[in-house]
């Protein structure tokens, strides 16, 4: 079983480099992308970063 949660499999991110970067103050997909490149490949997992960063945003 993975231990850890890949949330960008073409840039290795991880849901916890996610929070990282939502924690370092990305607010958008254009934030989150600058600071971990997660969703500049295929584009397949845009929608679930973008899920995550409206639940950190609500
Ligand atoms: S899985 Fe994230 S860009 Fe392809």
């Amino acid at each position: 079983m993975q231990k850890v949660s890949i949330i960008c499999n073409c840039s290795q991110v991880t849901l916890g480099e996610m929070h990282e970067a939502i924690n370092a103050g990305a607010i958008r997909l254009e934030d989150i992308q600058k600071l971990t490149a997660v969703a500049m490949g295929c584009g397949r997992c845009s929608t679930q970063v973008k899920q995550i960063l409206s639940k950190r945003s609500s």
